[in-house]
């Protein structure tokens, strides 16, 4: 079983990559097991070039389980530690800097406005997490109150984290999270955008209702807000 779904982080790193979202070494990924014990990228690899080897298993302390392994934990693995922590809904925590998600969270200001349905069906508001330094329990700590909320989380300065229920989930979350940074840049660009209506909006709330959408989101529209847990 393991093995499998280290094939598919294998996988995933080699999409997540060709898309650009992962530059150099960037981003970490890590899916926790049955036994509460994670599987999680090794520090200092590119996400193109993982190994079975440099996906290692790990205690929820962080300290590696299997022993003769030339490679260490992601140095980012406090902050997964901490979104298991206090989302015990989870079993994925993909890590990544995509260049608009990127730009868009060195704006520092959370994306409100409904613009693209998928985005607000599948992610809603997107807040921003405070900046923290890479590695360090700043870091860690700035994620516990937008992943109350939402599952997917601007990295002030830095890049994205998005959480879900499974892999699959999660690389599609990072995806339409991209994609709607992309197409808002582009809007900025042309100084101009139409916003969803409120009544198109309480039609997406309806859907995510209707189709039990797992994990959270806060869809907001003119002063009202709904929250999915
Ligand atoms: P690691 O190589 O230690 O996982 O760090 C990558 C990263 O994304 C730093 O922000």
């Amino acid at each position: 079983m393991n093995d499998i779904i280290k094939e598919e982080l294998i996988r995933i790193g080699n999409e997540l990559w060709m898309q650009g979202f992962t530059p150099a070494n960037a981003g970490n990924f890590s899916v926790k097991l049955a036994d509460n014990t994670l599987l999680c990228t090794a520090t200092g690899v590119s996400k193109n070039q993982l190994t079975k080897k440099s996906i290692i298993r790990i205690d929820l302390q962080g300290n590696p389980i299997d022993e003769n392994n030339d490679f260490s934990p992601s140095s980012e693995i406090k902050m997964h530690i901490e979104a298991y922590k206090c989302r015990p809904d989870i079993r994925v925590v993909l890590h990544a800097h995509p260049i608009y998600a990127t730009t868009f969270a060195s704006i520092g200001k959370d994306l409100n406005d409904n613009i693209l349905p998928e985005a607000t069906l599948q992610l809603g508001s997107i807040p921003v997490a405070k900046y923290g330094t890479p590695s360090t329990n700043d870091l860690s700590k700035s994620i516990i109150k937008p992943l109350q909320t939402s599952d997917a989380v601007l990295l002030e300065n830095h890049g994205v984290i998005v959480v879900a229920e499974n892999l699959k989930m999660a690389q599609f979350k990072i995806e339409i999270l991209e994609h709607y940074c992309h197409v808002l840049y582009n809007l900025n660009n042309l100084n101009q955008s139409k916003r969803l209506t409120d009544s198109q909006v309480l039609q997406l709330i309806e859907l995510r209702k209707s189709n039990k959408l797992p994990g959270r989101a806060l869809i907001k529209y003119s002063n009202e807000e709904i929250q999915f847990k």
